[in-house]
């Protein structure tokens, strides 16, 4: 993780709801995130994202969740090695919450004080499909806690791929048996039932009717240069709106 020199002006103005704990978010830098299902294209996107923006002279800190620093990355093979038996669901609710806090507090927050734009694969949205829609713990149950733990911080922007439900899988599928060692693996969730990512899949869609500003779902059954044109389009504008990147001159406006 690198945190640069801060480049963007101050706009409380854009940011209504005070934050409690962190005050620091309502200064400056912008919070992105990638949602959806294991193998609908995040890390993918989420990479070429980074690419496309520091090419613009943006200082930009990537992140995933669960992990991101030492002690969420141990978290993380915690919760995702296939190894890992009988957690039960709140606990894993809770080392959920444990890995962000920490990510926040060592990663994000002095990311987002610098100015500069945070993609983070995955957040709290995944939390609340996969904990509070997979393991049925309930969405009021996730948010309560995400109050609790992440000090009201909400992305400005959240991208949720959502590509055809089998073909997620199967992609999740061949990448986790290339990337599994013997030390480990990241199936523990893959290998749960086909309901229960369906009702990942259902709640992923309540949370972007819900949060509808906030949310925007993108079509994820197409080349991967075709979504990035897109996403990359969105951002822009985005960060255009917020003054981090310049405006376009009025005549090439049509
Ligand atoms: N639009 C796409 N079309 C075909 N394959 C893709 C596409 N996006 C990603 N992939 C491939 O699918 C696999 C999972 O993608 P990845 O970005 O790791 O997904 P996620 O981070 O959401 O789990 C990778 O092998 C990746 O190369
Ligand atoms: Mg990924």
């Amino acid at each position: 993780m690198q945190v640069r020199e801060a480049r963007s002006p101050l706009r409380p103005d854009l940011y209504p709801k005070p934050c409690t704990l962190y005050p620091v978010f309502m200064a400056r830098g912008f919070f992105l995130t990638f949602e959806g299902l294991d193998g609908s294209g995040k890390s993918t996107q989420l990479r070429k994202l980074a690419v496309h923006l520091e090419a613009q002279g943006l200082a930009v800190t990537v992140t995933r969740q669960p992990g991101g620093t030492r002690i969420g990355d141990r978290i993380r093979s915690l919760l995702l090695d296939s190894k890992t038996e009988s957690l039960d669901a709140m606990t894993e609710l809770g080392l959920m919450f444990s890995a962000r806090a920490q990510c926040i507090a060592e990663v994000i927050a002095p990311a987002l004080h610098g100015g500069n734009v945070v993609l983070c694969d995955r957040f709290t949205d995944s939390t609340e499909a996969y904990q509070g829609g997979g393991r049925q713990l309930g969405s009021e149950t996730v948010l309560r806690m995400h109050q609790t733990m992440c000090g009201g911080l909400n992305p400005d922007l959240t991208l949720l791929l959502l590509a055809d439900f089998d073909q997620s899988l199967h992609r999740a599928r061949r990448r986790n048996d290339r990337s599994a060692t013997a030390e480990g693996d990241e199936g523990r969730f893959e290998r749960e039932d086909e309901l229960f990512h369906r009702r990942v899949y259902d709640k992923y869609r309540e949370i972007a009717a819900r949060e509808s500003a906030r949310v925007v779902l993108i079509e994820g059954d197409r080349p991967i240069e075709a979504i990035h044109r897109q996403i990359a389009a969105l951002v822009d504008e985005r960060l255009r709106s917020v003054g981090l990147l310049p405006r376009l001159p009025a005549a090439s406006v049509r």
